[in-house]
């Protein structure tokens, strides 16, 4: 069960609501047609039957052998599975197989450290990329297929290599056809922000033991809260016309730290186009009360803050109070919030009652609709993000090919 209060720490009122009735129903008509990349919005279009059967049967072959799963991809391609694989992984202890990400800088130092870390150990790769030609994952592809050559045949690195791309372009294609690598395919009509619940990250997460159908079945059911997501997106637009131009995505649970990674990166490249957008920032509590805290209750009221707090953690009695841990990091999660409508900064609430596949699948399902809703709201294509183009044609122009 996720709740909601974008009430008690909101000052918008229901009128200023209402004025969007017409245009969200329009929008919420053009984006069932999915005439755009909206496959998202029905999970048997994330992933077909039988690609999920296959993705279960090859994620079991790699959890009996592997002891690391290294996922290669960048932005969409790799930050819901690590969101996903941190909300699930222990604080001080790693899954078995343990996941870990790379290609998404690029880090000589992080390559060093990478392949010092995984001498003596029983590697798989996950590569994804739906181009199929982004740079940060082919260099990271290039530095760990030198080492796994090293220590593998051909044939044994046919099973050790698995490709998530298109399913017929892009050079990651042309090289899994050659070499005989395991493909999943990215689906054509999900683009990459929007494809945690595709192959993209159902598989590193089968692989950590995380179910994919569970994740898929939490999404389905989420379906129940589009009028929840579609408020939020209302509520969003409506302070964006008031100057609130900064979103803090505020977590009272560490673990939750790569998700509000993700919803950063969902929500800058869905909407910030066009001289438009919130920019989006994050907060872990209360760590960060003690630093950017200060800032929101008394500097510039150019700021809001999307919440997200995990009601029943495990409970731990203290000696020198009388309620639980984890009930006062829930109430000090309310406090703060009071605190910062006093500083004339709104506080919109996610409640979920716990960390797992149905709910984390379900907040996944209701961001990805609360963020395209809010593009469609500011007139722009939620969908691309053509500003990401310009740096790499920088780069290409000053890299030299062997
Ligand atoms: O949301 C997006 O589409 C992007 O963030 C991409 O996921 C990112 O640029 C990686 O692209 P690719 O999967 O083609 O390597």
């Amino acid at each position: 069960m996720i709740k909601f209060d974008f009430n008690t720490y909101v000052d918008v009122n229901e009128q200023d609501k209402e004025s969007y009735k017409q245009r969200v129903e329009k929008i919420k008509e053009t984006m069932y047609k999915k005439e755009a990349l909206l496959d998202w919005l029905d999970t048997d279009t994330c992933i077909s039957n039988e690609e999920l059967k296959k993705l279960k049967k090859v994620a079991s072959e790699v959890r009996k052998d592997a002891d690391v799963l290294i996922v290669i991809g960048i932005g969409g391609s790799y930050l819901g599975a690590k969101a996903i694989y941190d909300m699930f992984n222990g604080y001080f202890t790693n899954s078995k197989p343990e996941i870990i990400f790379a290609g998404f800088n690029m880090s000589a130092e992080y390559a060093h450290e990478l392949l010092e870390y995984i001498k003596g150990k029983s590697v798989y790769v996950n590569v994804v990329s739906k181009s199929g030609t982004t740079l940060e994952p082919s260099v990271a592809l290039d530095v760990i297929l030198k080492e796994l050559k090293k220590r593998y045949t051909n044939e044994e690195l046919k099973k050790r290599i698995i490709a998530t791309t298109d399913k017929e372009k892009g050079t990651l294609k042309e090289l899994a056809n050659k070499e005989g690598y395991t493909t999943f395919v990215v689906p054509d009509n999900i683009g990459g922000r929007y494809s945690v619940l595709s192959p993209v990250g159902l598989f590193p997460l089968e692989v950590a033991g995380i179910s994919a159908s569970k994740l898929l079945k939490g999404a389905k059911q989420a379906k129940k809260y589009e009028d929840s997501a579609i408020e939020y997106a209302v509520i969003r637009d409506i302070l964006y016309s008031r100057g609130k131009t900064i979103e803090s995505y505020t977590v009272y649970e560490p673990k939750l730290y790569y998700f509000t990674e993700w919803l950063k990166q969902l929500f800058a490249e869905t909407q910030g186009k066009d001289g438009k957008g919130i920019f989006p920032v994050s907060m872990v509590n209360t760590r960060d009360l003690h630093s950017l805290g200060q800032f929101i209750q008394e500097g510039n009221k150019m700021i809001f803050e999307s919440v997200l707090v995990v009601e029943n953690t495990r409970k731990l009695k203290l000696e020198h109070y009388k309620q639980d841990l984890s009930a006062i990091n829930v109430m000090i999660s309310d406090r703060v919030a009071q605190a910062h409508k006093n500083g004339e900064v709104s506080s919109l609430f996610f409640k979920i009652e716990k960390i797992d596949e149905e709910h984390v699948g379900a907040l996944v399902y209701l961001f990805e609709f609360a963020a395209a809703m809010g593009g469609y709201l500011l007139d722009v294509y939620p969908f691309d993000q053509p500003g990401v183009s310009e740096y790499k044609r920088l780069v290409n122009e000053s890299l030299e090919v062997r």
